[in-house]
């Protein structure tokens, strides 16, 4: 996202893309109007572009990984993955989430922390795929 404009047409896009990949997280439930997505996933202090990787199919937008950035707390946090279902299973999600564990270096920090819902095996799968493990935290 840092190597794009983020005018609101750009945003609008990554809006549309989470929204369209969030609808298969089980129980997410309706998802953010563009102003509350705005308000609680851009305008926010963890929230940098160069933590958030695009997958393009040409000049499609595929897929997004969004790190944010939590270094003030010893780590990075892995917010949304999403993969449009016409692309999925070809590595898209994994490519994107190793260039998120650089932003981690890019932080100065070791750890990369996430949530998933405990019946979304496709997010399970791809996190234990990555060697993330178990671990009992709140994430603020
Ligand atoms: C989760 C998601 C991003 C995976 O995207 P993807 O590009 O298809 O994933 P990849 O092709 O990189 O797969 C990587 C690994 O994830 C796991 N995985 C992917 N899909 C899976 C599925 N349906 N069931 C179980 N494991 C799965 C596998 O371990 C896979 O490795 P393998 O191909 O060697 O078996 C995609 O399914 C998606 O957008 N789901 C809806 C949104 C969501 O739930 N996001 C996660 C919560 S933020």
């Amino acid at each position: 996202m840092a190597e794009l404009n983020s005018d609101p047409a750009t945003i609008r896009s990554l809006y549309e893309l989470n929204r369209e990949c969030s609808a298969d997280i089980p129980e997410r439930g309706s998802f953010y109007t563009l102003d509350e997505f705005v308000d609680q996933r851009v305008n926010t202090v963890s929230y940098d572009p160069q933590g958030v990787v695009i997958a393009l199919d040409d000049t499609e937008w595929v897929g997004m990984a969004a790190t944010s950035d939590w270094s003030r707390n010893g780590y990075v946090f892995n917010e949304m993955t999403g993969v449009k279902s016409s692309h999925r299973c070809r590595g898209i999600a994994v490519a994107m989430k190793v260039l998120g564990i650089a932003f981690a270096d890019e932080c100065q920090v070791t750890k990369v922390r996430t949530f998933h819902h405990p019946l979304n095996a496709s997010a399970i799968g791809l996190n234990r795929k990555l060697g993330y493990a178990d671990a009992d935290f709140s994430h603020p």
